[in-house]
């Protein structure tokens, strides 16, 4: 099946961690505790939603002051939810992948195989000296996610497996029972620097990056599936947006302007220098955040730049439109999340679903 023939997939964020995903003092009517969020998936699995992404968070110097973990996180919604998969974050370093195999696998016979992860190659430093965590430099720290994720694969498929690798090692190692998922749990894997996108281009299933418009998309996207290709391998891509979706587009527009006028600005100012450890911090200067404006860091993910912003209508167009560049995945944040999940499930959804359908009859009529 074509990439037009499929209908473009909807994922959030889960709000594990404090402060919703602004970093600003309009009122939020987001919460990050466990009751908020079984509500919160409950409603987006009723609302056209297949995807939740937790967050791995364990110290944070720019607001985000608590953070519930990720793997436990995610199992404590999969145990409330019936459809959705989430996609819990993991972080080599602190994890190993001996453990998080046998942890994920546990985790998706608990759950009739909707665990999922997203292998984060961290760029917070001041976590990572926090919590006496080696910090190998940039593309030191994608090599280590790619062994980790080889290692994983590996685990999860293979009986007697063994791996030599600079940081993970294996010897005849069988785990049981393997998970449920086939050919194995899903791997998401966040990050665009140059690194990023080749590791993508070798092992993920699934490359997220941050928001940013069709056009910059379309040539990270053609970027990583023209090496995918060369590489024999297949790559999905999600991308971030912050939704802000209103009857009418002053309104959407005023909600934005409210929350960058009401930013916490020395909180913005410090994401903003932890970030350069990202892939500003590498020899290309590529990657997330390698751009961001101050507007732009106020969501921590960059999601204003997809411009999601707008009538439901304007919405709809405009994910068709990301579509149509090679995505597959809208990543989306909120403001207030449960409200306006609803509203997205509500009023956006049914068009982005009715336009999808109108491109995809084109061809046949045609034919
Ligand atoms: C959708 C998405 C989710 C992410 N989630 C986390 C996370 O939960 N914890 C974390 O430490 N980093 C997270 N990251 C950060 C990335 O793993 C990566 O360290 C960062 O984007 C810098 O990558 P780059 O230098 O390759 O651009 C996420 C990134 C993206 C795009």
């Amino acid at each position: 099946m074509s990439q037009q023939d499929r209908n473009i997939t909807f994922a959030y964020w889960v709000p594990n961690v404090s402060g919703g995903l602004v970093v600003s003092n309009i009122e939020q009517r987001t919460d990050w505790s466990y009751d908020y969020n079984v509500r919160l998936a409950q409603t987006a699995e009723q609302n056209g939603f297949d995807y939740a992404l937790t967050q791995i968070r364990f110290t944070a110097g720019y607001n985000a002051e608590n953070q519930h973990e990720s793997v436990s996180f995610s199992h404590g919604i999969l145990a409330k939810t019936e459809r959705l998969k989430v996609i819990a974050a993991i972080l080599p370093g602190p994890w190993k992948p001996a453990l998080a195999a046998k942890q994920l696998a546990t985790i998706d016979h608990l759950t009739n195989g909707r665990i999922a992860i997203n292998v984060v190659s961290g760029w917070f430093r001041g976590e990572f000296d926090a919590i006496g965590e080696e910090w190998p430099e940039h593309d030191q720290r994608y090599a280590r996610s790619e062994e980790f994720i080889c290692s994983l694969k590996g685990v999860w498929t293979q009986d007697n497996y063994s791996f030599d690798g600079k940081y993970y090692q294996f010897k005849d190692y069988t785990l049981s029972p393997k998970p449920l998922q086939k050919p194995h749990i899903e791997i998401f894997q966040g990050g665009s620097s140059r690194a990023a996108r080749d590791m993508a281009s070798r092992v993920s299933d699934w490359y997220f990056t941050n928001g940013n418009t069709p056009e910059e998309l379309k040539k990270q996207i053609e970027d990583i599936r023209e090496k995918a290709k060369a590489n024999d391998h297949q790559v999905k891509i999600g991308v971030n947006a912050f939704i802000i979706a209103r009857d009418t587009e002053k309104e959407a527009q005023a909600v934005l302007q409210e929350i960058i006028d009401k930013a916490n600005t020395e909180a913005v100012h410090a994401f903003g220098d932890a970030t350069r450890e990202a892939g500003a911090a590498t020899a290309e200067g590529e990657g997330n955040w390698a751009k961001s404006t101050f507007a732009d860091l106020v969501q921590y993910n960059d999601g204003f730049r997809t411009n999601l912003i707008g009538t439901p209508l304007q919405i709809a167009e405009r994910i068709v439109e990301l579509k149509n560049v090679g995505v597959d995945l809208i990543l989306s944040g909120f403001l207030h999340f449960i409200e306006e999940v609803e509203y997205f499930g509500e009023k956006v959804l049914p068009l982005v679903r009715e336009l999808e359908a109108q491109q995809q009859r084109v061809p046949a009529k045609s034919a």
